[in-house]
């Protein structure tokens, strides 16, 4: 089965793993503070944390903002799942907007129709790793979580995405651009908000014992008494992990050119079917990221199932959140949302793909269109 989606990994992050092994720590420890590091600058932002998912991140990202109880955040509902639970579990409320049918990103309308009284945040998604047109979601003057679990490596304008808001989350998961089996990062213009971050994914402890300890280095020291100074979870990442992404993040510049080129080949060949509508290219000056190829057809639930019995694993990112009872939000109607719920499809795009497996995919695509006549 040619799976959906995909990594890479090499004998460096294998190594990575196994130096942790061998010393016996696979806690927190050294591997997070030198991935952060690394992250940061090659990705230039002003401030970054490890944690444990993206969508941990993005529950202490509305954590972050301090928004009076009961506030209403507007989001995305052609989202994942975490994003509006993270609004929830924070004690607001996940108000759901329509996305653009092409770019399957928010637009500064799709928030403005939702604005009400209660209105205190913007939640947007950088959906396939395609930048958000963030200018005029910004100039509506409420603070911005930005979504990047699929913009690792995307820009806007020349910036960062999950820096161009005020706190943004990534997701190194299993199956993202840059993995680590589990984990998440989050960045924030101020960086006073990542010193929080810090404090709060160690159960809101100021210090850990190791460093309580070489701080009260004196004769008397008490180092395992210790400052807690806020309620919060455990969101810590593994030396493991960022052991991980440490060699991820050497090799990502490779990892994001396969990329690339797989995407170009599918536009080249699925751009001149008639049938199906290609994903949209990132903006002079802006980055893709590659993350996934959601293109559009008819008869989307006849192809999908018609490449599962011939070994290739497709999906759709994502069932519309509004259409989920658990929010509450079913007579909300979000046409372009459920468009895009009955008609776009993701087709494997990962750095594990090979050239033949590229070849039959495309083929089966275009055969699939000649035996229905699309
Ligand atoms: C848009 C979006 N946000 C957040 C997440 C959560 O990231 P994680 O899987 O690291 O918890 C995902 C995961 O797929 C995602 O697609």
């Amino acid at each position: 089965m040619i799976s959906v989606f995909g990594s890479l990994i090499g004998d460096e992050e294998i190594a990575n793993v196994m130096a942790c092994m061998r010393s016996q720590w696979m806690g927190f420890g050294k591997n997070v503070e030198i991935f952060e590091k690394k992250y940061m600058e090659k990705y230039h932002l002003p401030s970054f944390a490890m944690v444990d998912s993206g969508s941990n991140a993005l529950y202490m990202a509305v954590k972050l903002l301090d928004l009076p109880h009961g506030s209403e955040i507007i989001l995305p509902s052609f989202t994942w799942v975490s994003c509006a639970q993270a609004i929830l579990l924070a004690g607001h409320r996940p108000v759901f907007c329509d996305v653009d049918h092409r770019t399957m990103n928010v637009r500064r309308e799709d928030v403005e129709a939702k604005v009400t009284g209660k209105t205190a945040a913007v939640m947007v998604v950088h959906y396939a790793g395609l930048a958000v047109d963030m200018d005029p979601i910004l100039s509506l003057g409420y603070p911005v979580i930005e979504d990047a679990a699929h913009a690792v490596d995307s820009t806007y304008k020349g910036n960062p995405c999950g820096a161009i808001g005020d706190v943004g989350i990534f997701s190194y998961d299993a199956v993202k651009n840059l993995t680590v089996g589990e984990g998440g990062g989050i960045t924030a213009r101020l960086p006073a908000r990542i010193e929080r971050a810090k404090v709060m994914r160690y159960c809101g402890i100021g210090k850990s014992g190791f460093d309580s300890a070489v701080a009260n280095a004196g004769g008397k020291a008490r180092w395992w008494e210790y400052n807690i100074q806020e309620p919060f979870i455990k969101m810590l990442p593994t030396n493991i992990a960022a052991g991980i992404g440490i060699a991820q993040l050497d090799r990502i510049d490779t990892l994001q050119k396969i990329r690339a080129d797989i995407w170009r080949h599918y536009q080249d060949e699925f751009g001149r079917l008639g049938w199906i509508t290609t994903p949209v290219d990132a903006q002079p000056g802006d980055r893709h990221s590659y993350f996934t190829y959601c293109m559009r057809m008819p008869k989307r639930d006849d192809l999908a199932h018609y490449l599962l019995d011939n070994d290739v694993y497709t999906t759709v990112r994502y069932h519309p959140l509004h259409m989920n009872p658990l929010y509450k939000q079913m007579d909300v109607r979000l046409k372009n949302s459920e468009v895009l719920n009955d008609d776009c499809l993701s087709i494997p795009l990962h750095p594990r793909l090979s050239t033949d497996d590229v070849n039959k995919i495309v083929d089966l695509i275009k055969k699939f269109g000649k035996t229905h006549a699309l």
